[in-house]
């Protein structure tokens, strides 16, 4: 690991260039249209407290009276549509509540709504609804998800999760009840662009760590992957013609040399694009440059003035590699080489967007920039896809329809209107004046590698530390608007949508200096976890959310309440210190007397003998009547009686109701393992294996206990002292 720090931390991120000729007082003083945003569905105000606490806040949300409807393993989940994509969503619905619940709840197709006792995906709502847009009804009876296409399904089903209890994101089975909160709910989202860029070049995220980062981000109704697939320390996919992309440019990680395998196959990369299509996610490539280019410059040598390839890079610093753009051969080089790779990564991609970077390019002169840029935008349109670029692309002449991403921030809203705009704002009146369109990703609110504050010990704070509610602060009619709000750059109607960008070039502990040692690099998803929840939430709900519900107040509640799901979904999230996040549950560990229906927890005769059933018998205080609770890694139990030294456990690993509760030999499974869950009156302690319930027969005494279905019986609700 060489190189110093490539941005003293008091030194923002910037282009250098000066290209003071380009943006002269003509491309000033542009017509800008009304900010107004039309809704199709008046939002409700903040909701009020007996509403479920959901992100992205919905457009209108009514509670309905009643107790909600509860699932059952039978109960069905009704698809009114024929059509793969809607029962696809079906059967994702029936995948994600199976861990949790142990139910697979049946899939089916039905020609009408069921009146009721369903879960019901129904895909022939009216075209009012949009792409994207659904209503959801929940009451005593059932729920249902009203929507135009198998996407807008996709959307509800989204909402639907988070009006179940928080467990129901739990990876191992819980002890339910599965009730769905009842509630009338019409919803839609304000921007059709609501994306997250994944740096996968400068750390390396395998197909897996991708996978779970789009479910992640689908949960908030993220509907764009923005994968940032090649920078000076990687190159991630492979392009045929061009081997030594992959061989050479994949062998790096800023902190790693020596890979063979931190790319993507045409194979792998097809996997990703094919996961988050069913997760109704598009990707968009990014094939960075002139700049950060490095990896390509280290594999193919004719890219290079002096056509000697440079050795692969593992640092740290930005700005420090250009395509060779001097003469006609090599930008012939560039632009062949361009459209190869153009080619074979626009033909895995069935999405509209190729990004070509732009950014931070200090060395090139306006010549070598729009060489790129002209040899770039070709090999997109020839492809039939629309160019993406971050917004110093927006220098140059872009096609028609470009999309321009927007990642300045408060300097650059404190020079609009000034005498001395700086070289972003000008960049960003050069596209405006060619009508493209923007995504908002202002670096001071929506880069995910700025610390949340001093103490993280993860990303950069080159654009100020972004807290909470920093990255919930912002409206992206504003994002290129002067300080006050006022005299965007970007009209309103330009705003295609926002996007949160986890750049992984600093993705370990102790990085406001160089690491010293690759123990320094927890796993991908660890650094990418800990810096995107609970801040991707945020952008998603400024994305999705009408503007009218914007209140810091409510989305804090509602926020913080997500934070039992993402333990549960064991998604290792920062506990932001700008919010109060509910209390982690006491343990429980130590001895405790177990009592329901008046009686007590018992191995009759202080059996010591492994097999012996478990009964309930008056409370007298021996030892046979007292468990000792040691909490386990999964948030589980195991209760050991302190007579015998034994665990309770179901016979046989069951997961039949009835089943007896023994004690035996204590081994570690997950029949030995008990989930405590805080209930009214007490406790339930649910087997971890089968996910019923400690249940003794009746008060009398010698009653024997077993395992059975939650009936919130007080012959399984138990107090412990
Ligand atoms: C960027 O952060 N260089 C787009």
């Amino acid at each position: 690991m060489s190189a110093s720090a490539r941005h003293p931390l008091s030194h923002p991120r910037r282009p250098h260039r000066r290209r003071p000729a380009r943006f002269g007082s003509a491309l000033l003083g542009l017509a800008l249209l009304p900010s107004a945003l039309s809704l199709a569905v008046a939002p409700q105000a903040a909701a009020a407290a007996t509403l479920p606490p959901v992100v992205p806040q919905p457009v209108s949300q009514t509670a309905v009276a009643g107790s909600g409807f509860t699932l059952t393993a039978q109960t069905p989940i009704a698809v009114v549509s024929t059509a793969p994509d809607a029962l696809g969503v079906g059967s994702y619905l029936s995948a994600l509540l199976a861990p949790a619940t142990g139910y697979t709840l049946p899939v089916s197709t039905a020609a009408t709504a069921p009146a009721s006792g369903a879960l019901v995906l129904d895909p022939t709502g009216p075209a009012t609804l949009g792409q994207e847009g659904y209503t959801l009804s929940s009451s005593a009876t059932g729920a249902t998800v009203t929507a135009h296409s198998a996407e807008g399904l996709f959307r509800g089903v989204q909402t639907l999760r988070q009006l179940l209890p928080a467990a129901v994101e739990s990876t191992t089975l819980r002890p339910g009840p599965w009730t769905v909160a009842p509630v009338q709910i019409s919803d839609a989202p304000r921007y059709a662009y609501r994306g997250v860029m994944l740096d996968v070049a400068r750390r390396f995220f395998s197909v897996e760590d991708v996978k779970r980062y789009i479910d992640q981000s689908a949960t908030y109704k993220i509907n764009t992957l923005h994968l940032h697939l090649t920078d000076d320390q990687g190159w991630r996919i492979a392009v045929g013609a061009l081997p030594a992309l992959t061989t050479t440019g994949a062998s790096t990680q800023s902190g790693f040399t020596g890979g063979t395998s931190w790319y993507y196959t045409t194979a792998q990369y097809q996997d990703i694009v094919a996961y988050a299509k069913s997760r109704f996610m598009t990707v968009v490539p990014e094939i960075d440059g002139p700049g950060h280019t490095t990896a390509a410059l280290a594999s193919v040598p004719g890219l290079n003035c002096d056509d000697r390839a440079k050795a692969p890079y593992s640092g740290f610093e930005v700005g420090i590699s250009l395509y060779c753009l001097k003469d006609t051969r090599h930008i012939a080089n560039v632009s062949s080489f361009l459209t190869t790779v153009v080619d074979a990564v626009a033909q895995l991609t069935p999405g509209p967007y190729v990004h070509l970077g732009g950014d931070e390019t200090p060395q090139a002169t306006t010549a070598e920039y729009d060489a790129y840029a002209d040899a770039a935008t070709r090999a997109v349109t020839a492809r039939g896809k629309t160019v993406m670029g971050w917004h110093q692309l927006g220098q140059s002449t872009l096609p028609a329809g470009s999309v321009m991403q927007f990642w300045g921030d408060a300097s650059d809203r404190a020079s609009v209107g000034t005498a001395n705009e700086s070289a972003g704002v000008k960049q960003l009146r050069h596209a405006v004046a060619q009508g493209a369109k923007f995504v908002m990703s202002p670096s001071d609110h929506a880069y995910l590698d700025m610390k949340y504050d001093s103490t993280v010990p993860y990303g950069l704070s080159w654009a100020g530390y972004v807290n909470a509610q920093k990255a919930y602060d912002w409206d992206p009619t504003t994002a290129t608007a002067k300080t006050d709000g006022s005299s965007p750059v970007v009209a309103a109607a330009d705003v295609l949508g926002v996007e949160a960008a986890l750049w992984a070039d600093r993705a370990y502990r102790g990085s406001t200096s160089l690491p010293t040692s690759t123990s320094q690099f927890p796993a991908p998803p660890v650094y990418a976890e800990y810096m995107t929840f609970p801040r991707l939430p945020a952008i998603a709900e400024i994305g999705w959310s009408p503007k009218s519900t914007h209140d810091w107040a409510s989305f804090r509640d509602r926020l913080t309440a997500q934070g039992p799901r993402w333990t549960n979904a064991g998604i290792g999230y920062h506990a932001a210190a700008d919010l109060t996040w509910p209390a982690t549950p006491g343990t429980l560990d130590g001895v405790h007397t177990l009592t329901a229906g008046g009686k007590s927890l018992d191995v009759p005769g202080s059996s010591t003998t492994p097999g012996t059933q478990l009964v309930t018998w008056a409370g007298h205080g021996g030892t046979n009547q007292q468990w000792k609770f040691t909490r386990q890694s999964d948030g589980t139990y195991t209760l050991v009686n302190q007579a015998s030294q034994l665990c309770a456990d179901v016979n046989a690993g069951s997961t039949s109701p009835g089943a007896a509760v023994i004690q035996w030999t204590c081994g570690g499974t997950t029949n030995q393992r008990w989930t405590v869950t805080s209930v009214s009156g007490g406790h339930t302690i649910a087997s971890a294996k089968s996910g019923l319930l400690l249940t003794t027969a009746s008060t009398a005494d010698g009653a024997l206990v077993t395992q059975q279905p939650n009936s919130a019986s007080p012959l399984q609700t138990w107090t412990l002292s």
